[in-house]
């Protein structure tokens, strides 16, 4: 059950001069070429959901997938919400499974990227989840050409970084020092001199937007410099769209699957290649040895109900609670059963699935759980049992 805590594997990176991949997550050919890669390697990995994509995938459909390929491995996974346009999403992110989320605010203003970044630390760390902030911004779009969308490259800077970090309290910051997202013609120059002040001047770990393009030479002077993760997308894309291109040229026989056949096989080659470069192959024990394994809870209840009130009242009471505590930050399910046989202790169950053991906490002081509980739920029991439940 590699999940791992995303904040202990980029801080082990950056104790041990090395860059952990944050690898954008399209499809299930992305995800297994992605973890074969990491698998191969014997290296932690970043399984990124960058949120533009989700226009072009059901994210709430392929994140199970995600987890489960998270969950199935060896090697120490996390999985982090990339480029979020809002609390609310970033809300939706952690309730469907992701343990690390990025808010981009850094188009605004200093002090409203600041709130809205501290609001997001306030609201995921409650829940144990790990945050990226951005300060500068870095232009271009993932997965395109960045010539399409020349915004202004605005460099981070080392003075406000400090503040801003310990301000918001972001676990690591994302700078901007000349990358750029996308596609684009030739290598970018890059500010090391910005980004080794910035290094110095705060005490998170820095993370590079817009690997894609960057030569093995700018990799190993980044991560000289202080980078511990390194996200990367395009170049992912890129391969994947070679393969798809030669196989329909080829006009392989097969049924509907064939163009896509060997694009896991040239996201692998690209990620492994990556991977070694940035100094993460062979680091997956240490990482287990040394991150916080990342454990899901539940809160259960067994109860019995008054025999004076019928199935409908039960089921309406029950729907009603599910649709106001599936909003509660950290949720992640609600599940309400009735017992097979009549012969045992209890007749029914809640349960409800958690992101943490410390979203267990916010549910208990939410208003909308004492409400739920103390107007609706106790007052239709007679007797029960609850647990509480953490993954073992
Ligand atoms: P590239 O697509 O340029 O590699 O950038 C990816 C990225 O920064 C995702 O956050």
């Amino acid at each position: 059950m590699p999940l791992v805590h995303l904040s202990d594997m980029i801080n082990h990176a950056s104790r041990h001069n090395y860059a952990v991949g944050a690898f954008g997550v399209n499809n299930l050919h992305f995800l297994k070429g992605i973890i074969q890669a990491a698998e191969e390697r014997r290296a932690p990995v970043v399984l990124n959901m960058i949120e533009s994509h989700f226009e072009n995938h059901d994210f709430e459909l392929l994140l199970p997938a995600v987890i489960a390929a998270a969950r199935r491995t060896e090697v120490p996974v996390a999985i982090n919400f990339d480029h979020g346009t809002s609390l609310a999403s970033a809300e939706r992110a952690i309730r469907a499974g992701c343990n690390g989320v990025m808010v981009d605010t850094s188009a605004l203003l200093f002090s409203d990227n600041l709130w809205q970044t501290r609001d997001v630390v306030t609201k995921a760390h409650a829940c144990g989840v790990t945050v990226e902030g951005e300060l500068g911004y870095v232009p271009g779009v993932e997965g395109e050409d960045a010539k399409h969308h020349p915004g202004e490259l605005t460099y981070t800077s080392a003075a406000e970084a400090a503040g801003f970090v310990e301000r918001t309290g972001v676990d690591c910051l994302a700078v901007s020092i000349g990358t750029v997202h996308g596609r684009m013609k030739g290598v970018p120059k890059l500010d090391y001199a910005r980004l080794a002040k910035i290094k110095e001047a705060v005490a998170v770990p820095l993370v590079i937007h817009g690997g894609t393009g960057l030569s093995d030479d700018q990799f190993r002077r980044l991560i000289a410099n202080g980078v511990a993760k390194i996200n990367y997308y395009t170049a992912l894309a890129d391969v994947a769209n070679r393969r798809i291109k030669a196989n329909i040229a080829g006009e392989r026989k097969g049924g509907q699957n064939s163009p896509l056949s060997g694009v896991s096989d040239a996201v692998r080659e690209e990620v492994e290649r990556c991977i070694h470069l940035w100094g993460c192959s062979g680091r997956a024990a240490e990482v287990l040895a040394q991150c916080r394994l990342w454990h899901d809870a539940e809160h259960i209840v067994f109860y019995n109900v008054s025999e004076t009130l019928s199935e409908s009242e039960i089921a309406t009471t029950l729907r009603e609670g599910k649709r106001s505590l599936e909003a509660i930050p950290g949720v992640r399910s609600i599940r309400t059963s009735r017992a097979s046989q009549h012969d045992g202790e209890y007749r029914y169950s809640l349960s409800i699935g958690l992101a943490s053991k410390t979203a267990l906490e916010i549910l208990r002081n939410h208003p909308t759980y004492q409400r739920f509980a103390n107007t609706n739920f106790w007052p239709m029991i007679t007797d029960h049992i609850a647990l509480d439940l953490e993954e073992s």
